[in-house]
């Protein structure tokens, strides 16, 4: 489905990754994580085809592919619905027939009783949640996350995550998802890539083997949990 090979790409003398190989199968769940700087919105911006790679290919064989950025960037006059739409105005595609989507995504993520609210009225959590629905209103076949949980607060986070658990297993799109937090990667991924810091390169890519629905909170994998987290941690940790 997204398919990297030998890709680098530089900003004048700046390299910001360097030879990195990936592909990504269709469905499946791929968290990245690495220092702050070492390419991971670049490499989302490259596979979203924002950017071009200074070497290497890049080939993305879903469509439509959908961006979520860590700012959720709601357009402050349009209400929770309004902006759920906004994808399906734009491309002006059958407004009826995708109003009752938007709604049934809006009350997944605990949106009802919200969906004519206009962003200042909402939480940051709350934002964040109407930004998602917009980012799936479309069924995108790939999906492309870059800390969208990152500016709210650790329990919102691990609700948030939940919940895109939840949507993943219910309607899978192939995820790339860019985190600095090792345990919404073990939460969510099949499979995580750590890079180096700058340039960026693939250091080690983890399987997660742990059975679906996993929590933060009891479950019978804790152990594995816990075994992956370290893991991860020490990978981080000591480049
Ligand atoms: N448009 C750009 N122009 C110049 N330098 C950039 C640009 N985008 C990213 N960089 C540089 O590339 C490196 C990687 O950036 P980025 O992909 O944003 O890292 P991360 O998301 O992992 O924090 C950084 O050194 C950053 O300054
Ligand atoms: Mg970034």
């Amino acid at each position: 489905m997204i398919e990297l090979t030998r890709v680098s790409r530089s900003f004048g003398a700046v390299q910001a990754l360097r030879d990195i190989d990936l592909s990504v199968a269709e469905n499946e769940f791929v968290a990245v994580i690495g220092r702050s700087g070492c390419g991971k919105s670049t490499l989302l911006r490259l596979i979203a085809g924002l950017l071009e790679p200074s070497a290497g290919t890049v080939t993305v064989s879903g469509a439509p592919v959908a961006l979520m950025q860590q700012v959720p960037a709601l357009l402050p006059w349009r209400t929770a619905l309004g902006n759920v739409m906004l994808p399906v105005e734009i491309r002006r595609l059958p407004r009826e027939q995708y109003r009752d989507r938007a709604v049934a995504l809006l009350d997944a993520v605990g949106l009802a009783g919200f969906h004519d609210r206009h962003p200042y009225e909402l939480s940051g959590g709350m934002q964040q949640r109407v930004a998602l629905c917009r980012a799936l209103i479309q069924q995108p076949r790939v999906l492309l996350m870059d800390e969208p949980f990152s500016a709210l607060d650790a329990l919102t986070r691990e609700e948030m995550a939940g919940q895109l658990q939840d949507l993943h297993l219910a309607r899978s799109a192939t995820t790339v998802f860019v985190t600095h937090s090792i345990q919404e990667a073990v939460l969510l991924a099949d499979r995580v890539v750590v890079l180096s810091p700058r340039p960026g390169r693939v250091r080690k890519v983890l399987g997660v083997d742990i059975p679906r629905p996993r929590s933060f909170g009891h479950n019978a994998h804790l152990e594995a949990v816990a075994e992956c987290v370290a893991h991860l941690h020490d990978l981080l940790l000591h480049d």
